[in-house]
């Protein structure tokens, strides 16, 4: 897994391909000091989605620098299961270039085989909304983990379309058998819980039903769907309400065009090390080419508002237009700060939903005490998230309150190393080594393979960038 000149290697279709594996624990002991510059792997959200609409698009897709995490390599596994050709022309271990050839939407293949997730709740909750629209029949299900996660957030809107889907536990839990048919009927559907995977699962249904289907979002979500519809040549409209809710909607029976497109670095793996830098008293770190589109960037002006200095430089990129197709990026250098408590509310947590575990972390190191009301939604990840970071937390000293779906955490606390439990959970394993950085001692954190899910080279780049 390794020469950047590799020939062009097909993807494997067989089952449970690419789940992490290893389980010995982890030992991560104080940092003398952080060093470094990090290229991260491809922006997962936008990873999936380039191999899905190169799916969808009939012709040749080349996706530059996509992650390759086990999430995204889940999605690459389903594309070439529906009957297209994905190669993997260059791999450097966190990032690689995808060679789609692809039938179009009305060419692929009922696959002959259930389809695999893995752990990737985007993948079952996109691919769901994809193949609803179109004649096959199609079974998703993936780890442990993701069978406890809902869909019925997705089967509800999408059978108001007229789509017939079906799921375990009174059609609540994976696995989702998806009958496909068309055309889907066009509806307006206001979204209940903020959720950028619901949303693009009823865009790409609307793709093949009658009419304009319009989604609508109290809190705005990532809109990585909706800019790479527009790039590849469907016209997603945005209206903004009164109450400043927002409407995207979209006409049925659009094509979507075969495009080339370079993936950011991930926001969200940044994150992990944008914490670690401010918070330890002697750091300097630089992250090229992260992906800083508006609907993402909360976890970096959320740290600014807490005091981290971190200095952004615009990267020009061709891709970044005005007309709101394409993703801005910058690179980011991040020094040792003292940060200050914050107060989050219900719309702050949803635009930082996955980097809230971190930012916990963040809190503990900052002066007073930081709220974060209303993150319920962080039960439903790939762990109980609230359970799991305030339980690896408080093993370190922590001093975090639970009340409800909202926390209180103390700072600035000294941290104590001690074992933690990543509930094979990616973004705990990570925000634990962090921890591991800054506490006293040793910090054990148990199965901590997970990380590649979403970061596969995590850990060498922790120690690259430890001074002895
Ligand atoms: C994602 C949306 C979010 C996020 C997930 C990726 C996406 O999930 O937590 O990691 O790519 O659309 P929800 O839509 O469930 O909030």
């Amino acid at each position: 897994m390794s020469a950047a000149s590799n020939p062009a290697t097909a993807i494997p279709t067989g089952p449970r391909a690419g789940h992490p594996e290893g389980t010995a624990p982890l030992r991560v002991t104080r940092a003398a000091g952080l060093r470094g510059e990090l290229s991260l792997p491809g922006d997962k959200s936008i990873s999936h989605r380039a191999l899905l609409m190169a799916a969808l698009a009939a012709g040749e897709s080349r996706i530059a620098a996509a992650g390759d995490g086990q999430d995204v390599r889940s999605t690459a596994g389903i594309v070439a299961r529906l009957g297209a050709t994905v190669e993997r022309v260059r791999e450097d271990g966190r990032t690689v270039d995808y060679r789609v050839t692809s039938p179009g939407a009305a060419g692929l293949r009922e696959p002959d085989d259930v389809l695999d997730c893995g752990n990737s709740g985007t993948s079952l909750r996109l691919v769901a909304g994809l193949l609803c629209g179109l004649p096959m029949t199609a079974v998703l299900t993936g780890d442990g983990s993701l069978r406890r996660r809902p869909v019925a957030r997705i089967i509800e809107p999408l059978r108001s379309m007229g789509a017939v889907l079906h799921a375990r536990r009174s059609d609540t839990l994976p696995p989702v058998t998806v009958v496909g048919h068309s055309p889907l009927r066009a509806v307006q559907y206001t979204t209940p819980v903020p959720s950028a995977q619901v949303k693009s699962a009823i865009l790409l249904a609307a793709l093949h039903a009658d009419g304009r289907t319009t989604v609508r979002e109290s809190i705005a979500t990532r809109d990585h769907t909706e800019r790479m519809l527009r790039a590849r040549g469907i016209d997603v409209r945005r209206e903004v309400g009164a109450a400043g809710e927002v409407a995207w909607s979209l006409e049925g029976g659009g094509r979507v065009q075969a495009v080339d497109e370079r993936v950011p670095g991930d926001i969200s793996a940044a994150a992990f090390w944008l914490v670690a830098g401010a918070a330890h008293p002697d750091a300097e770190l630089t992250l090229r080419n992260v992906g800083v589109n508006p609907t993402r960037r909360a976890i970096l002006d959320l740290l600014i508002a807490m005091g981290a200095r971190i200095e952004e430089r615009p990267v020009w990129h061709a891709a970044a237009s005005a007309d709101g197709a394409g993703e801005p990026l910058a690179d980011l250098v991040v020094r040792s700060s003292e940060l200050r408590a914050i107060d989050l509310g219900p719309a702050e947590v949803a635009a930082a939903i996955d980097e809230i575990p971190i930012l916990c972390l963040a809190a503990t190191q900052a002066r007073g005490t930081t709220t974060i009301r209303g993150a319920g939604e962080l039960r439903h990840k790939e762990s109980d998230r609230i359970a799991g970071v305030t339980a690896g937390l408080r093993a370190l000293g922590a001093s975090i309150e639970v009340e409800g779906d909202d926390l209180r955490i103390s700072g600035r606390q000294v941290l104590h190393g001690a074992a933690t439990e990543s509930l094979d959970d990616h973004r705990l394993a990570m925000t634990f080594a962090i921890a591991g950085l800054i506490a006293d001692g040793v910090t054990t954190i148990d199965r901590p393979a997970s990380a590649s899910v979403s970061y596969p080279g995590f850990f060498d780049d922790l120690q690259g960038v430890v001074l002895a």
